[in-house]
């Protein structure tokens, strides 16, 4: 898969941590910055920068991080298409992809350690998005992007 991530400053340690972990898993990475820890920026750049990089098709999937998590998924889910979930371990991120869709994983580099962060991006990547009573939902995120924007 090619895999869109994303971070501000508080993110950008982990951002480095899971594009090692993801290219060692064989995947393809956009790296969208930031560019280092040091210098602060503005979570709801990158949050928009990741979820156009996914529903543009320039990437399968996205993770986007910040210092909580909360402020970057705030903004990846203002992207008509995406549907980010901030994720704390291995159940959250398996059921935002089972039950939810979720084509953007979001992680607080603050609230959670690199190894819980890399298993739960793997626990994402290896579920299947469900299927039945789900789809009806997803349809209805869908149906909500479509009244915001006309
Ligand atoms: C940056 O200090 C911090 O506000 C940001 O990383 C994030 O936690 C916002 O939701």
């Amino acid at each position: 898969m090619k895999i869109a991530v994303g971070s501000d400053h508080a993110g950008y340690d982990m951002k480095a941590a899971i594009l090692e972990v993801l290219t060692g898993a064989g995947h393809e990475v956009l790296d969208l910055g930031s560019a280092d820890a040091t210098t602060s920026v503005d979570y709801p750049d990158f949050g928009e920068a990741v979820g156009r990089a996914v529903v543009d098709g320039r990437a399968d999937a996205g993770i986007a991080i910040c210092g909580t998590g909360i402020g970057i998924s705030i903004a990846a889910n203002k992207v008509p298409g995406v549907r980010a979930a901030l994720v704390h371990d291995v159940t959250t991120a398996r059921l935002a992809r089972e039950h939810n869709h979720a084509n953007v994983l979001c992680l607080g580099a603050r609230m959670i350690g690199l190894t819980v962060a890399a298993d739960a991006v793997a626990a994402w990547l290896d579920t299947a998005p469900g299927e039945g009573r789900h789809l009806g939902r997803i349809e209805k995120l869908r149906a909500l992007d479509e009244r915001a924007h006309h």
